[in-house]
């Protein structure tokens, strides 16, 4: 885990900021303001960190559906077309939640917490971040989930829809969606395995093969549409790299989400 990363999680499970109390202010596309990025290696810094970072809860998800797994399953479909309609954030939080925490799980002292995926020795190498430009009670920006507190840590203010469309070239669902989620590996959680690094990184994404299925499928329960986006170029790699601020992770999955314009 990055030292960014840990102290964005440690934020995260220590302060909790409602997510009302952010209001669902409108952002214009030019305003990009920026919480600074925790990169604090100091104590004084990792405080200044605690007192700017934004920390949204999001409302518990629920465990059950009217569709079945088997409706789910034979409804998807890539959606490319969204109305210029909000996501709600108890949509955003049940998204999340797929790919999040399994409390069910029983906890077994090799494994604390297991999730709503498989993953290779269960390292769980991928983070999620958020470029959000149109949910309801989420102000625009780019957040950070954190899978164990089940809210979200602001990074950045601002509509950055733009910005990821065209680091991955212009592929326009990006910009259209209220949402996108971006699934990130972190490789190096896997560098005590045995095999090479080319090794590690096919497993990871086998990993996130499964989160991106678990958000198609829910999203189909919400009856909302999504797409994976993983055709990039290294340059598109990049591009997205900066404008989420990250140090080791790559970006693999971009997932826009929204009401389908059909
Ligand atoms: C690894 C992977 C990468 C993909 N990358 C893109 C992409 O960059 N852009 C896109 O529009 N669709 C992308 N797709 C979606 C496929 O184009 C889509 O799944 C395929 O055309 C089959 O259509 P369906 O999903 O509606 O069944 C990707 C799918 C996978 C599995």
């Amino acid at each position: 885990m990055s030292k960014s990363l840990t102290v964005r999680t440690t934020l995260a499970t220590l302060v909790l900021v409602p997510s009302l109390l952010l209001g669902c202010r409108k952002e214009s596309e030019n305003n990009t303001s920026s919480t600074p990025k925790p990169t604090a290696t100091s104590q004084a810094a990792h405080n200044e960190q605690k007192k700017t970072a934004e920390i949204v809860t999001l409302p518990p998800p629920r465990h059950s559906s009217d569709m079945s797994v088997e409706e789910a399953i034979a409804k998807r479909k890539s959606v490319r077309h969204y109305k210029n309609e909000p996501l709600s954030l108890q949509d955003v939080s049940q998204l999340l939640w797929s790919t999040g925490l399994n409390t069910d799980a029983a906890v077994d002292g090799v494994s604390s917490a297991t999730r709503h995926y498989p993953s290779a020795s269960a390292t769980y190498s991928f983070e999620t971040y958020l470029v959000v430009g149109n949910v309801q009670g989420l102000e625009s920006g780019i957040y950070h989930y954190d899978a164990l507190g089940h809210s979200l840590v602001r990074m950045k203010r601002g509509d950055f829809r733009h910005q990821l469309t065209v680091a991955i070239l212009g592929q326009r669902m990006v910009e259209d969606a209220p949402m996108s989620l971006v699934f990130a590996a972190d490789h190096t959680r896997n560098k005590n395995r045995s095999g090479t690094r080319g090794e590690v990184k096919y497993l990871d994404l086998l990993e996130v093969g499964h989160m991106g299925q678990n958000v198609s499928l829910q999203a189909e329960a919400l009856d909302l549409g999504t797409v994976v986006l993983g055709s990039f170029k290294d340059e598109a790699v990049a591009a997205i790299k900066k404008l989420l601020e990250l140090e080791n992770e790559e970006p693999v999955y971009i997932m826009p989400v929204g009401k389908e314009a059909r």
